[in-house]
């Protein structure tokens, strides 16, 4: 197994162009030696041409947290593939599930951005995951087979090892309620399973993160777990030093 972890900061609607130059400042030289993991930042759109400009030539990649399905139409206020690779945007968040929730993402909306971001050379998160409800009543495998299946529809089989996937329990997200390791590790390995069903091999080669209230203490133990590949960060990317140390915890995993 040589997957490279890849540690993705989500910062939401937080940083003006400001925040987000003093931040990557703070950044850069405390991820400068981590050598082996990817570490991405999902920054605010009206951020990415600034932070793409900051981060030339260091270890950190520049996402967008959403984009349109098409190249290009009559889509008020939307953003295409095409605009963010123009602006040398590695990869984009798909799917997630605030996304989902308030802004009536469906499935067939989040398998189209899937294909069209792989198809314009940017790298998907296509984020996953049960709500507390779904967890109580055992319907989490269920969930997660439908939203992968579903995920990856419009995906060429060839390509699917591309997308990472990351496993976000709808509660664990911005609650402090971290899921357990052994939760984790058995959704992760679930969503890795169901991604081998689609194509035989790929199993070994797609990246499946955890995402869901991961911070600097809990990261080591999450990151460690055999099916962890690395780590969707909210709240905690928010701040340079916390997220460096997410980012050195994925470090270990290398080793
Ligand atoms: P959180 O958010 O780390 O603040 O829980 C995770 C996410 O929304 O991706």
């Amino acid at each position: 197994m040589n997957r490279t972890p890849l540690i993705a900061g989500n910062w939401k609607m937080y940083k003006t162009v400001g925040d987000a130059e003093r931040y990557i400042q703070a950044l850069l030289p405390r991820v400068a030696g981590l050598e082996g993991v990817e570490i991405a930042i999902a920054t605010p759109y009206t951020a990415l041409a600034a932070m793409v400009d900051s981060t030339r030539g260091s270890r950190v990649g520049v996402y967008a947290q959403n984009m349109h399905e098409a190249a290009e139409g009559a889509f008020t206020g939307e953003i295409s593939a095409p605009m963010l690779v123009e602006l040398d945007v590695a990869g984009v968040v798909i799917g997630h599930s605030e996304r989902r929730q308030y802004f009536a993402e469906n499935d067939r909306a989040v398998s189209l951005k899937v294909a069209a971001a792989l198809q314009a050379g940017l790298l998907p998160i296509l984020c996953v995951g049960e709500t507390e409800e779904e967890r109580l009543a055992g319907d989490t495998e269920r969930k997660l087979r439908h939203q992968v299946q579903e995920g990856l529809e419009h995906t060429p089989p060839e390509r699917i090892a591309e997308v990472a996937i990351a496993y976000e329990p709808i509660w664990a997200i911005g609650t402090g309620r971290v899921a357990t390791p052994d939760q984790a590790q058995e959704a992760a390995s679930f969503v890795r399973a169901l991604v081998g069903a689609l194509r035989a091999g790929v199993d070994d080669q797609v990246r499946v993160l955890y995402g869901g209230s991961v911070n600097a203490a809990n990261a080591a133990e999450l990151l460690a777990l055999p099916d962890v590949d690395g780590a969707l960060v909210g709240g905690a990317s928010l701040d340079a030093e916390s997220f460096a140390a997410i980012a050195a915890a994925a470090r270990e995993r290398t080793r």
